[in-house]
């Protein structure tokens, strides 16, 4: 058991490094968080399956188009329900992902399979842009939970092999555009713990023999969620949900 823990481990902290290199690449111009979120949109894709930058993406058509979508994710993307995702500022190449997985059924949501089943490539591109270009607000941590929740997320811990969160999802929680690493900044609490609880139990993707090839980055969540309690699940949404 503890060789098999070290062993994940060590291929977690492999792909930290990774994508801390592209982190690193994508700050290069600049220290700053902001402007290494502008940066990225302009570095290559980090893996070749990315469709980043989406040349045929129209955020002005996307608008028309989330018309539906609005009932529940909220004006702009700012869903006000603490189960629906806000989508606002969202990474276009993780939402493009994501609604290809809910059309296929491997992320089985029975809300979310009828609102895809019509569209098509360019309506989930053209949504993806929309959404990644809008900006989340409202929502903020938790005064009696965010400080632990703070400290996983910059320190992780070791002890238990939990990488942190910040390599990957960015100091401000903007996530990594480039690479679809999604954003968490201002997310719903309440939503973010079903994922971590969905992600350790193997239900947030399924259909698949092998789950953990569900989605194309899948495998990093479903290793290290199962290592969280849910004092730090409760811990860590709550101090992202605050994060800008
Ligand atoms: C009836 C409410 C409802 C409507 C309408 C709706 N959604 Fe959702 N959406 C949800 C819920 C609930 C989830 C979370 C599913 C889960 O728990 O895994 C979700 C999840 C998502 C996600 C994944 C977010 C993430 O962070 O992983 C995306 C992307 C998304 N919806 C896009 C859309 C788009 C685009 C539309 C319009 C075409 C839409 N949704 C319409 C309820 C809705
Ligand atoms: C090695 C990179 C990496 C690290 C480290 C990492 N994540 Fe993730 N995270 C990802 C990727 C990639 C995804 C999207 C996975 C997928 O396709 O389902 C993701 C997805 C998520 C989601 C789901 C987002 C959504 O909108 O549904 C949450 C919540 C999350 N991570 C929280 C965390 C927390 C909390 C930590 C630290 C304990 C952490 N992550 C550490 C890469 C990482």
């Amino acid at each position: 058991m503890a060789k098999t823990m070290r062993t994940g481990w060590a291929a977690l902290a492999f792909l930290v490094s990774v994508s801390a290199t592209t982190l690193a690449n994508a700050q290069a111009p600049a220290g700053d968080a902001a402007a290494a979120a502008s940066a990225s949109s302009a570095a290559a894709p980090a893996d070749p399956n990315a469709t980043f930058p989406f040349t045929n993406g129209s955020a002005q058509d996307g608008a028309t188009k989330a018309a539906v979508c609005t009932a529940c994710h909220g004006p702009n993307g700012n869903s006000t329900n603490a189960e629906w995702p806000k989508l606002a500022g969202q990474s276009a190449v993780y939402i493009a992902e994501q609604l290809r997985l809910f059309k296929s059924g491997v992320r089985a949501s029975p809300i979310m399979k009828p609102m895809v089943a019509q569209l098509s490539e360019k309506d989930i591109s053209d949504l993806a842009v929309y959404y990644e270009a809008q900006t989340p607000v409202g929502l903020e941590a938790d005064p009696s939970y965010w400080k632990g929740g703070q400290a996983l997320y910059l320190r992780g811990d070791r002890s238990r092999d939990i990488p942190a969160c910040v390599a990957c999802h960015g100091p401000g929680g903007r996530g990594n555009l480039a690479a679809g690493y999604p954003a968490l900044r201002a997310q719903q609490s309440v939503y973010v713990v079903k994922q971590l609880t969905d992600y350790a139990s193997g239900a947030r993707y399924q259909g698949a023999s092998n789950p953990a090839q569900a989605s194309r980055n899948g495998m990093m969540m479903l290793t290290l969620a199962k290592r969280l309690s849910q004092t730090d699940m409760r811990d860590l949404a709550s101090y992202v949900q605050g994060l800008r």
